[in-house]
């Protein structure tokens, strides 16, 4: 390390000089969290804003989260599906329990979770609804965003995510999001299997479908005996004010898909709920993970989910997104630099509008000056998405810092 360097400095000089090029963070170098803050190494102390993407719901490193990570790493950590372990039967009754579904397959990473949606859908297809074999069809809306892997970023209408690593996954179609008339035109064909779809799409900008959207796509999906498979790998657990993004038109998928806060942000945990009759057309042997419903994982697990119901996580989004959106909208009227507010819960964004050649990312440099993190998504778009945990004085406190910093902008 050069003498003249900051510590942050020399740490973000390694990840270039020996990490793949994939993200271009801002330039913070974090290596501390409790609750809603986050310490960078010279101890400069953050509002973290984006809640890694939505899987630090609970908070970073929540006691009793770590409390069960520890205990478990001390006794049995991982034996894989070979053989039981003490722990899945009663995670998988317990999760099972929670959202109202007959059974889950455990994974580890959202995408992996995805995935395992899509397969099962294939295979309901074939075994249950008869389409002819390697004819099944899936349905995803324009926008949508599920993870890196070859068959996400096939159904994926963003260059930055496809453009070079084709050839893509067949059996794919995509439609408008927030159009039924195009989702029935689209699964009114017989070889449909699914249509899989984010309650919000998150990281296309926070995009919140008409009311009623929801609604019609279960309407569509029962009609035309398609699977509603609903990837609430960032919407779910809490974040837009109920425990699942559906829960706001009161509808239930065929098959959802958790991830992320699933484990409040210590390891990677996803799941696939789905009922005894699509669950089942999977047989041993044909589908699986290594690390998928690990003893560590399961304790995590279950103690995130207890954590987001006793410490009412939904209810606390629901008061603190009104308090910030109000906050923003007054913010928006008085600068025309915020073109648009929106967003459910503590799933949040602005629309910021370029001024003298200043973008979100200038925004965003200036928010961390201020000891905010957020991060810009598609150029103009910055997501307001922090822990489920924070109060409303802290709360003030950021929208404070947020207005001091777009207000000068
Ligand atoms: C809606 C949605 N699904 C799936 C994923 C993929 O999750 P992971 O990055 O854990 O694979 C993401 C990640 O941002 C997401 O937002």
């Amino acid at each position: 390390m050069v003498e003249s360097m900051t510590k942050s400095a020399y740490l973000i000089e390694l990840e270039e000089n020996f990490g793949a090029h994939n993200y271009h963070p801002i330039p913070v170098v974090l290596e501390r969290g409790e609750g809603v803050y986050v310490w960078d190494v010279e101890g400069k102390r953050y509002y973290d804003f984006l809640s890694a993407y939505s899987a630090v719901n609970q908070g970073h490193c929540h006691p009793r989260i770590i409390n069960a990570l520890t205990a478990q790493a001390q006794r049995l950590t991982l034996t894989s599906r070979a053989f039981y372990n003490a722990l899945l039967g009663e995670y998988e009754k317990f999760i099972t329990e929670y959202f109202g579904y007959d059974r889950v397959l455990p994974m580890n990473t959202g995408v992996e979770g995805g995935e395992t949606a899509l397969k099962l859908a294939r295979r309901w297809a074939y075994d249950v609804k008869g389409v002819p074999e390697n004819k099944a069809k899936i349905v995803f809306a324009e926008g949508n965003f599920w993870g890196r892997t070859l068959a996400a970023i096939s159904s994926s209408n963003d260059p930055s995510s496809y453009k070079g690593f084709g050839p893509y996954m067949p059996g794919y179609e995509l439609v408008p999001y927030n159009d039924l008339t195009a989702l029935e035109k689209a699964i009114s064909d017989p070889n449909t299997a699914a249509f899989m779809v984010e309650p919000i799409q998150g990281e296309a900008g926070v995009n919140v479908p008409a009311e009623g959207y929801l609604k019609g796509v279960r309407d569509l999906c029962t009609k035309y005996n398609v699977l509603f498979i609903a990837d609430e790998v960032q919407t779910g657990l809490c974040r837009t004010g109920k425990l699942l993004a559906c829960d706001h038109e009161e509808v239930k998928p065929d098959v959802l898909i958790l991830g992320k806060a699933l484990s409040g942000g210590v390891l990677p945990v996803s799941a696939v709920l789905a009922s005894h009759e699509v669950m089942l057309t999977i047989h041993p042997g044909e589908h699986g993970s290594t690390y998928g419903g690990n003893p560590l994982a399961c304790a995590v697990a279950m103690e995130a989910l207890k954590v987001l119901k006793e410490e009412d996580m939904a209810g606390n989004a629901e008061r603190m997104g009104i308090l910030l959106r109000e906050g923003l909208n007054q913010l928006a009227k008085e600068t025309d630099c915020i073109t648009l507010v929106r967003g459910k819960g503590l799933l949040n964004a602005i629309i910021i509008k370029e001024k003298n050649g200043k973008t979100a990312w200038d925004v965003c440099l200036t928010l961390a000056e201020h000891g905010l993190l957020a991060k810009p998504t598609h150029g103009d778009i910055i997501r307001f998405a922090p822990p489920l945990c924070i109060n409303e004085e802290q709360l003030k406190a950021c929208i404070q810092i947020i207005r001091d910093v777009i207000l000068k902008f």
